[in-house]
């Protein structure tokens, strides 16, 4: 079986409506929908705010330092199953704060599965903080401001949510710190947002990984630039359907990418709402496009390269000489 590194994964977007029923009725909270098979109905979208608002709402049943954990445990063994031997997982801390839920309960519960993981589960773990760009930069500052504080092991920061209407611009002073405190930086862009939205995450920004960056191929320039830089494009094949970003996945532009050396990976992205995991994404975007064997071969090593692991560790992964 390959073996990948996925990183593009909340895990928030880990939460089964089996456990979110299961956490409801732990915690005492009474949901709307309280049957599961009617909440995977429900998890039909249109587009990224209509999904964003039912993920952030099923978030509420998130509550103790446990449930944070019980999730990451759900998720880290699931995805190991599906061939995933890394992994580094988003974490909308500033959402959890907002709703009045402390840094460290999320921060310690999830840092107790990320710890144990490897021995676990056969998954190495990283942690990147990821902050709303449709929300204000002050919120994201005091979510970093904690984080640090935690003392959980952070990986990086990222930015995520609704990106149309949303510049990246304040949040350049908040990502240069990050990279100061010794980080590594991400940004979802590309996805709602056209190729000036990943020209802004790696001018303004400066990050090392672009978060789908579906759209970058509408830009040849930006094509040659990513595969002359080698930044990685972390992409998303379910989640791009699911969205309406990509409605016909043989229409996906990850085949020419690969083709035109852009260091392309896949992921899941949010894979209870999206119809699946590492393995499914595999899947559907091999069916659809015609991938060879050699395709899922870039992919798995891509996959790897593209992570934030030391170079050793990437060349043991990797069999072969990490070009990162
Ligand atoms: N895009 C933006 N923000 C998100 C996503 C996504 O696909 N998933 C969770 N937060
Ligand atoms: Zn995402």
């Amino acid at each position: 079986m390959r073996t990948f590194a996925e990183l593009h994964l909340h895990i928030e977007g880990t939460l089964e409506p089996e456990l979110v029923v299961a956490l409801a009725e732990r915690n005492g909270i009474r949901l709307p929908e309280p049957d599961a098979a009617r909440l995977r109905e429900l998890n039909r979208f249109t587009s990224l705010p209509d999904f964003l608002a039912r993920y952030t709402a099923n978030q509420d049943v998130l509550r103790t330092e446990q449930d944070f954990t019980d999730l990451a445990d759900a998720y880290l063994a699931r995805a190991r199953a599906s061939g995933v031997v890394r992994a580094e997982i988003f974490c909308d801390l500033q959402a959890h704060l907002a709703r009045g839920i402390a840094a460290e309960t999320v921060l310690n519960g999830l840092g107790a599965a990320l710890s144990r993981s490897e021995a676990d589960h056969g998954v190495s773990t990283g942690l990147i903080i990821t902050f709303l760009r449709d929300q204000p930069v002050e919120q994201a500052e005091d979510a970093y401001v904690l984080a640090l504080a935690s003392g959980v092991d952070l990986l990086g920061v990222g930015l995520c949510s609704a990106e149309i209407g949303f510049p990246a611009a304040p949040f350049v002073p908040l990502f240069a710190r990050a990279r100061a405190d010794g980080l590594q930086t991400v940004a979802h862009a590309g996805e709602e947002g056209g190729p000036e939205v990943v020209w802004e995450a790696l001018r303004q920004l400066r990050v090392g990984r672009i978060d789908h960056g579906v759209h970058a191929a509408d830009d040849p320039e930006l094509v040659a630039h990513l595969a002359e830089s080698g930044i990685p494009l972390t992409m998303c094949p379910l989640s791009n359907r699911a969205l309406q970003v990509v409605p016909d996945l043989s229409r996906h532009p990850l085949p020419g990418l690969l083709a035109a050396g852009v260091r392309v990976t896949v992921n899941s992205d949010d894979p209870a709402y999206f119809g699946g995991y590492l393995d499914a994404n595999l899947a559907a975007i091999t069916d659809a496009c015609g991938l060879t064997d050699a395709d899922l071969d870039a992919l798995a090593r891509n996959s790897i390269e593209a992570s934030f692991l030391p170079a050793a560790e990437k060349l043991r992964l990797t069999g072969t000489a990490a070009q990162a």
